[in-house]
């Protein structure tokens, strides 16, 4: 393997080794909003190392909050609350590749008293937003956007009134992003979702001191609460963790252990499915940390079978089954998903981009509109796959890579920075070849 644009990735025998990983990137991000709507000091050790997270930091900066890198090596966050009402930014907030970002600090721009305007690149630009408009529109924002509801936004803001929304399509950044608008609201802010997606603003509003209730699949929230400070060491991210766990189930003599890790139920899912797959999945010295769960998780590879996903385990997989279909091919009985629409409006045409690259690689792949259908029992060889500049893709072809015959150039691969600037130098200290 070697840094750069393009990394050439080889086999190997397994994938052993210890790991404790960066900060997880869905928490990052809202403990970034959160600490600055907040009051008093906040202190987040283990902060995401993506470029994604450093994305909200910066267009919190705009905004007038006070933050600093504190310690480089352990990646530590301080940030001085701001409070509710931010500052007016004097120039467009930039979002990066970052759909988090837009999406879940439209949610805080509705509520202030000032007009500001977020984009984003390429990629971004492409990516829908009437998702956040409609409802925010509902509850008193004026949002425009470009031709097709797309970024940039601009957002004139100001008290906002509570509403009863049933959100169309399954959306933790969405159900945030009501969330933290139900803060500027002078009633109690209602959201329901389709099918139960990864619940960390809910659990991060509560260790800021918020009270928020759920009765089934709503979850409410009364406006005007203050948040306070917290002091928090973020859990390994285990949708990074995921590219180690799947690389690692590909071969029988792996022994894989990662620590510090998020176990919340909404995001552990692919412990059920690699397990239900074959591999023997340990969890142990498992806590809560600030309503999150946290623990060690132990992995060693057995023969692999096959797996379908649909329904709520698609929704709750969104950001692993990249990965689970670049393994794929090397099981037993392959992997059939649906229910994953919402793949294509990711980063990248997720669904496309990995169907295109495990053809690139030789194996045979069925498309459909909501998922795709790998069969088992393929053998890939080495070829030249494009990242389509999507973190999850390039990762992703890394570990399809690991069990090829040949060696792989995956082109983009830089894009891994978006969430996990370290995997490529982390994946090269767990090979033996
Ligand atoms: C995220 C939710 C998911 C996921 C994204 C992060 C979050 O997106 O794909 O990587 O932090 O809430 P959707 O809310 O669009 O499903």
């Amino acid at each position: 393997m070697k840094a750069g644009s393009s990394v050439t990735v080889r086999p190997v025998q397994h994938v052993s080794g210890g790991l404790r990983l960066p900060g997880d990137k869905s928490i990052s991000h809202r403990y970034a909003m959160l600490g600055s709507l907040a009051e008093g000091k906040s202190r987040f050790e283990n902060y995401s190392t993506g470029a994604d997270c450093a994305s909200t930091l910066a267009c919190m900066r705009q905004l007038g909050v006070k933050w600093e890198r504190t310690d480089e090596r352990a990646n530590v966050i301080e940030i001085e609350g701001h409070g509710l009402s931010l500052s007016a930014p004097t120039n467009p907030l930039d979002c990066g590749n970052s759909g988090s970002t837009m999406r879940m600090l439209s949610g805080i721009l509705a509520g202030q008293d000032f007009t500001s305007e977020m984009f984003g690149d390429e990629s971004l630009s492409r990516r829908p937003m009437a998702r956040i408009m409609k409802p925010l529109g509902e509850m008193g924002a004026k949002i425009t956007a470009a031709e097709g509801e797309r970024p940039p936004l601009r957002i004139t803001g100001g008290h906002l009134k509570p509403i009863h929304y049933k959100m169309p399509v399954a959306s933790a950044q969405v159900k945030s992003c009501l969330l933290f608008a139900g803060l500027f609201t002078d009633g109690e802010t209602c959201v329901e979702e389709p099918l139960r997606t990864r619940d960390h603003g809910e659990v991060a509003l509560r260790a800021f001191g918020a009270q928020i209730s759920r009765d089934r699949n709503r979850v409410s929230i009364k406006g005007g609460q203050r948040l306070k400070a917290v002091e928090a060491s973020i859990p390994g991210d285990i949708s990074s963790a995921a590219f180690f766990l799947c690389a690692a189930s590909l071969f029988p003599e792996s022994n894989l252990v990662v620590d510090s890790l998020l176990l919340n139920p909404t995001r552990a899912v692919l412990l059920d499915v690699l397990t239900a797959l074959g591999a023997r999945v340990r969890m142990v010295q498992v806590e809560e940390q600030h309503g999150e769960l946290v623990g060690t998780v132990a992995l060693e590879a057995g023969p692999l079978g096959g797996v379908s996903l649909a329904g709520a385990q698609s929704a709750a997989l969104i950001d692993e089954i990249p990965v689970l279909a670049a393994i794929a091919p090397y099981t037993r009985d392959g992997l059939v998903v649906h229910d994953a629409r919402e793949l294509r409006v990711k980063e990248s045409d997720r669904i496309a981009a990995v169907a295109k690259n495990l053809r690139a690689m030789g194996a045979k792949v069925t498309e459909h509109e909501d998922g795709l259908t790998v069969p088992g029992r393929q053998q890939l060889h080495g070829t030249e796959i494009d990242s389509e500049h999507d973190h999850r893709i390039a990762m992703a072809f890394a570990v399809a890579a690991l069990k090829a015959e040949g060696d792989t150039v995956i082109h983009g691969a830089d894009a891994a920075q978006i969430s996990f600037p370290e995997f490529f130098q982390m994946l090269e200290g767990m090979l033996e070849r």
